[in-house]
């Protein structure tokens, strides 16, 4: 798959078959996750596993209840929280697995880093045919010093990144984006920089709908 492919086509996942993720694939996700850079190649990451849709489903409804008493206010109005609070409602979307990428206490922006891990376990996952969708709903409580222990997480972790991983049940239709917002553009003037030639073609910007996506 070429890579501008798996970046315009990777999705939020969020139907999932009941199909086991193979331990042998997750290990390459984790791989892949390694090779992101890092401020001064500190690789400030860790990572939990959860596997099993029953787990999972136990600890959704928990996250669900801590969510839910804790929401920020804006995202209280926000209908989505009418979605979260559906009895049935899965935070993980049913996935089987879950990885959780928690930042280790590190003086150059951590959190940063694995945020870049984060993306490229998704790039990854997408040139295997597997599909994720990042939880920021559950981030929160898994951060939650009582769930990390339980989880056997060091409580100085941070939890950034938990991300859902699974065979998708289906496609997903893309989301609209908008055109680049460009608020600088500088460069040393007369010196034909636009005329350089370039390749390759982009594909057009997916164009949000009217009124905005
Ligand atoms: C930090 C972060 C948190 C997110 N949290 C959730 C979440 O809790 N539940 C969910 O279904 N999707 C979540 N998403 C997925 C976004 O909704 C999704 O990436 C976005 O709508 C764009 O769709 P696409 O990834 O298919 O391009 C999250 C994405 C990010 C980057």
């Amino acid at each position: 798959m070429e890579l501008t492919d798996a970046i315009y086509q990777r999705r939020a996942v969020r139907h999932y078959t009941p199909d086991p993720v193979p331990t042998t694939a997750l290990e390459l996700l984790l791989k892949a996750a390694l090779h992101a850079p890092s401020a001064v190649n500190q690789q400030p990451w860790a990572f939990g596993i959860v596997r099993g849709q029953d787990l999972l489903a136990e600890m959704s409804e928990r996250a669900k209840v801590f969510m839910l008493a804790h929401l920020p206010r804006d995202l209280a109005m926000h209908h989505l929280s009418d979605e979260f609070s559906r009895p049935g409602f899965n935070v993980f979307h049913d996935a089987g697995t879950l990885v959780v990428i928690y930042a280790k206490p590190a003086k150059f922006d951590p959190i940063e880093d694995c945020c870049l891990a984060a993306q490229n376990l998704m790039l990854a996952a997408h040139g295997l045919g597997l599909g994720t969708c990042p939880i920021g709903f559950a981030r929160r409580w898994l951060d939650l010093p009582e769930i990390k222990n339980e989880l056997g997480v060091p409580v100085r972790y941070t939890a950034v990144m938990p991300i859902v991983v699974g065979w998708p049940a289906g496609p997903t239709p893309p989301v609209p984006r908008r055109e680049p917002e460009i608020v600088c553009w500088r460069e040393t003037p007369g010196r034909g920089l636009s005329a350089v030639p370039f390749p390759f073609a982009m594909p057009a910007t997916q164009k949000p709908p009217p009124g905005g996506a």
